[in-house]
């Protein structure tokens, strides 16, 4: 088989930094500020969990952002982007986290926010001092009254405008996020000379590649228009799809290009339009990888799910584009969650997400059928009411879950339900658990050129059934997913045996014919 880029033939993980795991104790760094000075996970805490995700056969590791922050939008409001936030460790912590996933076979990218800054950073500060100031053009600022903002864009997690007015010097700046995330200028050109250099700075360190933040909203029409009415009240991060944003694309993928090894960039791009996101891949010339989110606001339904694998094949298809998948992240409730709840359901839904025709995405804690936590009032951080998918991960049974320091100090966000026996130790000791499930999948998927690479057909089924097969050469798996609560009868040309099945009923043996309720197989 010929061999795919790494990005295609690879499963990733998303390691949200603050809520993964913490190895140095309380005394060591800061908490965090904005949680009331509780800890947060650490770089340390990462590498300390490496064997629990080359176990589980991950192949990239992205990492949220780690550098100096205020943490008004817990790290995506970046005040220095070539350092390390104090609270999660040093630019030596980040060399031996690299160094020791590398020995172990797996690569690590990391968050790149070229959209926005802190308002805290030092480009910011120098740009707000004075009209005149050199940095004054790497923002976008526009003249106009304090009573009228420049135009009807709305602001993310606040509904307000996109639009601070700067009383000092007169000005509104623009903001598709909190006011504490001013949006850098990139029609300057001095903009992208230093955005790309911090890229130089990371891919010269050793690191694969990046997840490039809101990407989709770095261009934007210079006569920044008013939105259209009816999506006027849409926050304009959704929205922004500005032709300028191509190129610069395309300058970056040759930046990233001309390093060896397969670097390679994931864009979020967040419009919520496959055939928009394909865009985002030029003709293999921009983004290597994007996120595509309609799957991911889909509900637990054969036919919503269909519809959007269909709308996948067609659309990104003919171009070429390889896709991605993801169910969970640190910006949405937990697919468990969104589903309903039931363990069921979360391990059929592994089967779907590791049996598609592209790259997964695996958010930290999902391979643990972890749920939202319960956030009660007086723990609430976050501004965008995100705060229960980013509850810590368990890792052991004990007390602390395998967090040092959290008996001094509490963790900055409460740990998720049924942590005492949902958590890495335990799941591990146990052969049927979901975690497990997650390793024979992933495992299957590496030993399969049907599911690493082969094309995507739908076979016949009742309607609760999403069933396919994946193809490539001699190698044929099947797939099926029981979305119903009735156990369903599938017609199957024969001989199919069951090779991973979601609740660990007949692996091994002969298909005869059906399929749990809730859940899910692979046959081959
Ligand atoms: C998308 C990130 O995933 C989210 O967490 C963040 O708040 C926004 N971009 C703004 O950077």
């Amino acid at each position: 088989m010929s061999q795919l880029p790494a990005w295609q033939r690879a499963v990733c993980y998303e390691v949200y930094v603050p809520s993964f795991c913490r190895a140095r104790g309380a005394g060591a760094g800061p908490g965090l500020a904005a949680a009331g000075g509780r800890l947060p996970g650490d770089l340390e805490g990462v590498r300390s969990r490496l064997d629990h995700l080359a176990w589980l056969g991950v192949d990239v590791i992205w990492l949220t952002p780690f550098y100096p922050s205020p943490m008004a939008d817990f790290g995506y409001d970046v005040a220095d982007y070539c350092d390390v936030n104090p609270a999660f460790g040093t630019l030596e912590d980040f060399d031996r986290l690299l160094d020791d996933a590398h020995r172990r076979g797996m690569r690590v990218i990391a968050d790149w926010v070229p959209n926005h800054t802190s308002d805290q950073h030092p480009w910011f500060l120098e740009a707000r001092s004075s009209r005149a100031a050199p940095k004054r053009d790497w923002y976008v600022w526009r003249d106009g009254s304090p009573e009228r903002p420049p135009n009807n864009w709305t602001a993310a997690f606040t509904g307000g405008p996109a639009w601070t007015w700067d009383e000092a010097t007169g000005q509104w700046y623009l903001h598709l996020f909190l006011p504490e995330q001013p949006d850098l200028n990139w029609a300057n050109p001095e903009v992208e000379e230093a955005m790309f250099d911090v890229v130089r700075f990371w891919l010269d360190r050793g690191l694969d590649g990046f997840r490039l933040d809101v990407i989709h909203g770095i261009g934007k029409d210079p006569a920044l228009p008013d939105a259209p009415e009816d999506l006027a009240r849409i926050p304009w991060s959704s929205q922004n799809d500005y032709q300028g944003t191509h190129d610069i694309l395309r300058r970056l993928r040759r930046l990233v290009d001309s390093y060896p090894d397969e670097r390679f960039l994931v864009g979020e791009v967040y419009l919520l339009s496959t055939a928009k996101v394909a865009r985002y891949y030029g003709r293999g010339d921009e983004l290597h990888l994007a996120f595509n989110f309609p799957p991911l606001y889909a509900p637990w339904e054969a036919a919503a799910w269909r519809r959007r694998i269909q709308r996948v094949e067609e659309e990104m298809g003919p171009i070429d584009a390889w896709p991605t998948w993801v169910l969970s992240n640190h910006d949405n409730p937990r697919h468990r969650t969104r589903y309903g709840g039931s363990e069921a359901r979360a391990r059929a839904a592994a089967v779907l997400l590791l049996t598609l025709r592209g790259t997964p995405f695996l958010y930290q804690g999902e391979e643990l059928g972890l749920l939202d936590a319960v956030i009660p009032d007086d723990r609430v951080v976050d501004p965008g009411g995100r705060d229960g998918c980013r509850a810590p991960v368990p890792w052991e049974a004990s007390a602390g879950h395998g967090w040092a320091g959290v008996d001094q100090v509490e963790p900055w966000l409460p740990w998720p339900p049924e942590s005492d026996t949902r958590n890495a130790s335990v799941l591990r000791a146990d052969a049927s658990s979901i975690l497990h499930l997650y390793q024979r999948l992933i495992d299957l998927r590496r030993s399969s050129p049907a599911l690493r690479s082969g094309r995507w057909e739908e076979l016949d089924a009742p309607p609760d059934v999403l069933a396919y097969q994946r193809v490539s050469g001699d190698d044929r798996r099947v797939v099926i997913v029981n979305f119903g609560d009735e156990r369903a009868e599938v017609a199957l040309a024969g001989g199919l045996t069951v090779q991973v099945a979601s609740d660990g009923q007949g692996e091994g043996a002969p298909y005869a014919g059906s399929v749990g309720p809730s859940a899910a197989a692979v046959l081959g």
